[in-house]
């Protein structure tokens, strides 16, 4: 397992710069948790699961490193560490699910010691980081389940191990179906601009020893066309109430493609990226990063000056796009009503229902 991230006992964090990779393997380590909100802006920690974990582990670091006394103004530093972290990257879902439990560690301790109330913090963020693990594998187990004895599956984008505390979940399906025996090739899109297919995919299904082509991202429709794709899986950033799957721009096209050539389309993702209280896909805010993404190429301007940019990081796609959604708790068919989980959710009970519940 690639380590991707690490909380000391020293209350610094140790994370792998996603932004460098593959060219470079380098760990950065801070104390401060404000450069936990940069590196989250930068995509040097990023996949929707991930980036709740660094967040958890920075809010725990932000109450650490802050001397004081009083409480009003622990208070009132508490909540500043939280907007900032809220601000950082507006569509990931786990990232305000993350925000919104440890927030609820601290309103329902205001009166502990400092000390005992720092230690519920972090066993928060650590729990946050396990049940991420242990989600990851049941997308896997369930998953699998949709694969041959010999398929081809497209992904886009990054959605494994770096994307979460886990095996991930996209890839999280491929690596189990491997290990069930079963015969597994990648097409990777590269994703444009950021390309995290090509850099993050290709080193960790490298890793993994998962057979795999980078294809660019253009290339998708001639593939399928030429019935080269089983299917298509993806993770999300954020899935509303009724299945609407908002993922890395560039995944719409895609399920718009599967449906035409009538090839499964699968989102893979854990409860703690659904958005319960949101009921469409259109409610949903779709980050818009900086033109220098397009514009730029390591550095280096590609266009000339006065080009106007549209870089939205996400698209939706829409429910009715969506063969299936694999979480933790089983694979989902439309109509998507994700029932129990929706419940367990809510109540912040965290026991997965059985499987022969009713959804
Ligand atoms: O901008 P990124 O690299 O953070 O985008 C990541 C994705 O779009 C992933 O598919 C999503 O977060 C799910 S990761 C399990």
């Amino acid at each position: 397992m690639i380590d991707k991230l690490e909380y000391t006992n020293k209350h610094e964090l140790i994370f792998l710069d996603q932004s460098l990779l593959p060219l470079k393997e380098k760990y950065l380590k801070t104390k401060n948790y404000k450069d936990i909100v940069e590196a989250i802006k930068a995509l040097r920690i990023r996949g929707a699961p991930l980036i709740g974990i660094a967040a958890a582990y920075g809010v725990v670091m932000g109450v650490h490193h802050y001397n004081t006394e009083n409480r009003k103004n622990f208070q009132i530093h508490f909540y500043k560490v939280i907007e900032s972290f809220r601000n950082s990257r507006p569509t990931a879902r786990n990232l305000f699910y993350a925000l919104e439990r440890m927030t609820k560690v601290f309103e329902e301790n205001l009166e502990a010691e400092f000390n005992d109330l720092e230690d519920l913090l972090l066993r928060e963020a650590d729990a946050i980081f396990d049940e991420d693990v242990e989600m990851c594998n049941r997308i896997g187990v369930n998953g699998a389940d949709l694969l041959g004895e010999k398929s081809t599956v497209l992904t886009h984008c990054n959605a494994g191990e770096l994307a979460t505390g886990g095996i991930g979940t996209a890839l999280g399906i491929i690596y189990t179906a491997k290990k069930q025996g079963k015969d597994v090739l990648v097409y990777a899109d590269e994703t444009r601009p950021l390309l995290q297919g090509a850099r993050l995919t290709t080193y960790e299904l490298g890793a993994n020893g998962i057979e795999h082509d980078l294809i660019i991202d253009s290339m998708a429709a001639n593939l399928m066309k030429e019935q080269q794709i089983d299917c298509v899986i993806i993770g999300a950033d954020r899935i509303a109430s009724n299945g609407d799957v908002v993922n890395k721009v560039g995944s719409y096209s895609l399920a718009v493609n599967c449906a035409f050539h009538k090839i499964p389309f699968y989102v893979a993702a854990p409860g703690t990226t659904i958005d319960f209280d949101t009921e469409t896909g259109d409610k949903i805010e779709i980050e818009e990063r900086d033109a220098d993404e397009i514009t730029q190429v390591r550095g280096e301007k590609i266009t000339g000056s006065n080009v106007n940019v549209m870089n939205p990081a996400f698209d939706l796609v829409p429910n009715n796009l969506v063969t299936a959604i694999v979480t933790e708790y089983k694979v989902h068919y439309p109509p998507y009503n994700f029932g129990r989980l929706k419940q367990m959710f809510q109540s912040y009970i965290q026991t997965l229902p059985s499987r022969n519940d009713d959804d």
